[in-house]
């Protein structure tokens, strides 16, 4: 196992991701790691200050430590919508500067704001005054701004503000032409223009995003930058980190797949209690077996009961029967082979 520095708040997060990382996905993942850092999907400033606060920004108290991500391109919209981030009790608050979409690009925020540091000074310098803790997610590059000299320039000017930590998504995005997805996929991994800019700014702490599929993959990034941010690889294959407390984190801590459903489900009947539909929060459980024996079975149950309005949490305990007692006993580092 390679050498990693100590533990920083940043050194492993979850990435924000639009309809997949609501607070049931993170209440799942705060059970996969007490210590990863969680983040919300992106909420946009004018729906925080005018729109239905509760529901975009409820949260259950195990999900700290926790980070509202929003998307703004103004200063004083911003700085209230960290202010009301705050009192809802987030431990951060991160500014978008990296979603490629029309409809963003059309509010004019997330990755156009790269081609304007200035700003993006101006907005975060708004948000902290609301908030003690402000960060920023962003591309390595944006169509022809493409160049190290532009990314440094970005993080250097947006720096002046005293914004520390910057999360840095390695590969540029394309703002016309390709679809938000391409851009997840199109543009190259440049992870040596991430690595560089630690070795340029040694005092902020810079977090590497993009790519990054497996706890091994993640602690060899650790040697090179303060953090790793898990995106995809965390909604697609929730149990790959379940070894994250132990190896990343230094504690006595390695969950079975049993606890983390029972641990869910409480969570399931009190949200049912609040009107929640179950299949808002059981989807988020349909990969947690994925590549395990019993797991395509599993996901199947579930996937077919969650067609039935009606079904309660017995569908998981039903579905839960699929998998063999040494698979859902089974802790991270001793794989039980597949099947
Ligand atoms: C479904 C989906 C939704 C996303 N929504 C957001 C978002 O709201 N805010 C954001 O900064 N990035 C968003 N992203 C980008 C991710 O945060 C991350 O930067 C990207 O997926 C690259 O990391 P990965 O290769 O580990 O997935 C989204 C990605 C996906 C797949």
């Amino acid at each position: 196992m390679p050498h990693a520095p100590p533990p920083n708040p940043h050194t492993l997060s979850i990435a924000p991701m639009m309809d997949w990382t609501d607070r049931h996905f993170r209440y799942l993942m705060r059970q996969v790691s007490r210590k990863v850092r969680l983040y919300t999907e992106m909420v946009v400033d004018r729906a925080l200050i005018h729109g239905d606060r509760a529901r975009l920004l409820a949260f259950h108290p195990e999900e700290h430590p926790l980070a509202l991500q929003i998307g703004s391109s103004d200063p004083d919209l911003a700085f209230e919508a960290a202010r009301i981030g705050v009192a809802w009790g987030y431990d951060e608050i991160n500014l978008n500067v990296g979603c490629p979409s029309n409809r963003v690009q059309e509010g004019g925020f997330g990755a156009c704001l790269m081609a304007d540091p200035e700003r993006v000074r101006e907005i975060t310098r708004a948000m902290r005054e609301a908030a003690p803790v402000v960060t920023v997610k962003h591309r390595i590059g944006i169509d022809h701004l493409d160049e190290y000299r532009h990314l440094a320039r970005f993080v250097e000017t947006v720096a002046e503000t005293g914004v520390t930590v910057f999360i840095v998504h390695a590969r540029k995005a394309w703002l016309q032409g390709l679809s938000p997805k391409e851009n997840r996929a199109v543009p190259p991994l440049r992870y040596g223009e991430v690595y560089r800019l630690k070795q340029d700014f040694p005092e902020l702490t810079i977090v590497l995003n993009g790519g990054v599929r497996t706890l091994d993959a993640a602690m060899a990034h650790l040697e090179h930058t303060d953090g790793v941010m898990i995106g995809r690889a965390a909604y697609e294959t929730p149990w790959a980190w379940a070894g994250a407390d132990q190896q990343v984190f230094g504690l006595d801590r390695a969950p079975s797949r049993r606890e983390v459903v029972m641990a869910m489900l409480p969570y399931i009947e009190a949200r049912l209690m609040e009107g929640v539909p179950l299949r808002r929060i059981a989807r988020h459980l349909l990969n947690l077996f994925k590549g395990a024996p019993g797991g395509r079975r599993f996901r199947r149950v579930l996937s077919e009961g969650l067609l039935d309005p009606t079904a309660g949490p017995e569908l998981v305990q039903r579905a839960l029967e699929a998998i063999p007692d040494a698979v859902l006993d089974e802790r991270p580092g001793k794989a039980v082979a597949a099947r």
